[in-house]
């Protein structure tokens, strides 16, 4: 088990390039699966989770090359896939294993998804029912967990309306509708990251969005396709915080991803007086690219609750740790779903947070923070659970306290972004 020391710092300076954005990395990979012709993908994430992605299409009849830039992926066509040989093991990746059950349900073979052991504790319940009023035919264990065993089947479309915020389970319904007769519809409470919507249409789907509701037509035919992934929005806001946290900091990180869809954590940062800058910013492959400049400054503290959690879901974390770097501090309410990812988020903050010497409160929907606690901050010993988002944004929180932090099992931190450490060592002035 690795652990890493974190040594207080006094600035944060430099530019930075994070990488390729997972979520974007999953759906490119899956869509030119699916696609006839060979497709590059380059900056291609190199996070474990879309390692896995990419492990488990390669049995299915998928064939995969990997270079420094990217990959090049040969795609079977729709209803091309063949049937696996072997398990089919998502790792870590909630996303590949949601996302693959929409595809897999769909095929005239069986196939077994697994995960990790976090994994095979994350509910599929949301993804499975959906897909059984589609036709699908899966088994679960206590009809909930991983692994799931697929018996795929001739799939219909339906409309549905999610009853939970989740970019996965729409998006699971909208790959299981490319393959089902006639046109599925899934409706949204919150507009979550539209990645999905967008890369389908890149490769030729025929994808219709009005207001909350994403429309697509079964059994179009994909054609391969050259793109580029921008950088991850979510693995750079821990730069931008660590930034905020040190005195004299001023960063810049080229080339991230600006989907409106993601950068909900930019305008929260924005309005609690992070001074934020978005340069160079274009188009690429339908996803807004651009780079983000950012200066220290004192933060007011504020809430995230409501609609908007959906819309910071992954940056949740980083913003608590945040919290006693704050003057009034961070209340984060209404995200039980943070109870259900990699680890139990809220837990694993509070654990933490109170390690560190902050004040926390907990309740049963997300967490009170402190603020104005900076002095109070000592390192401590973190336990990140395994979730590479709470090792991360431990990582950054000890920068601004006193003394010296381990956070054991810090390669987990490799499930988004192998290079965390080293690129934070770069940045960071003693
Ligand atoms: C993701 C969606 C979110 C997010 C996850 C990645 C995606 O999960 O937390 O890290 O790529 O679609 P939910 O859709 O379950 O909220």
């Amino acid at each position: 088990m690795s652990i890493h020391t974190i040594r207080p710092a006094r600035s944060l300076s430099g530019a930075l390039t994070v990488p390729g954005d997972k979520s974007i990395s999953h759906r490119y990979a899956i869509l030119a699966a699916l696609a006839n012709g060979t497709s590059e993908i380059r900056n291609f994430s190199p996070a474990a989770d879309c390692a896995s992605t990419l492990q488990c299409l390669e049995p299915l009849g998928v064939r995969i090359e990997r270079a420094a830039d990217g990959v090049r992926i040969t795609g079977a066509g729709l209803g091309g896939l063949k049937r696996s040989r072997r398990v089919l093991d998502a790792g870590n990746s909630g996303t590949t294993m949601r996302l693959l059950a929409g595809v897999l349900a769909a095929q005239t073979f069986e196939s077994t998804l697994t995960g990790d052991d976090s994994l095979r504790r994350r509910p599929m319940r949301r993804v499975l029912e959906p897909l059984a009023q589609m036709g699908a035919k899966i088994r679960a264990r206590d009809a909930e967990f991983p692994p799931l065993e697929i018996a795929g089947s001739p799939l219909r479309a339906i409309d549905y309306t999610l009853p939970v915020a989740s970019a996965q389970v729409k998006s699971a319904l909208l790959l299981a509708g490319l393959h089902a007769t006639g046109t599925t519809s899934v409706t949204e409470p919150v507009r979550t990251r539209d990645h999905t919507e967008l890369a389908l249409a890149e490769f030729g789907a025929d994808v219709r969005v009005t207001d909350r509701t994403t429309r697509v037509a079964g059994q179009p035919r994909l054609e391969a396709q050259r793109l580029v992934v921008p950088g991850d929005l979510s693995s750079a806001v821990f730069f931008l915080a660590a930034a905020l946290i040190l005195p004299g900091s001023n960063l810049l990180v080229h080339q991230v991803g600006l989907n409106p869809s993601r950068t909900a954590v930019l305008d929260f940062l924005a309005t609690m007086g992070a001074p934020i800058s978005l340069v160079s910013v274009e188009m690429r492959n339908a996803e807004l690219v651009g780079d983000i400049a950012i200066r220290h400054a004192e933060l007011a503290g504020g809430t995230i609750s409501a609609e908007s959690v959906a819309t910071m879901i992954d940056e949740l974390p980083m913003l608590a740790a945040l919290g006693p770097y704050t003057q009034q501090g961070i209340e984060i309410r209404d995200a039980q779903e943070l109870r259900v990812k990699e680890s139990d988020r809220i837990a694993a903050l509070a654990e933490n947070l109170r390690r560190m010497g902050a004040e926390v409160e907990e309740f049963a929907d997300g967490l009170r923070v402190a603020g104005n606690a900076r002095e109070k901050l000592r390192g401590a010993e973190i336990d990140p659970h395994g979730d590479h988002r709470i090792a991360m944004a431990f990582a950054v929180a000890a920068l601004g306290a006193r003394g010296e932090t381990s956070i054991r099992d810090a390669d987990c931190a490799g499930v988004s972004f192998p290079q965390f450490f080293s690129a934070l060592e770069n940045l960071t002035e003693t």
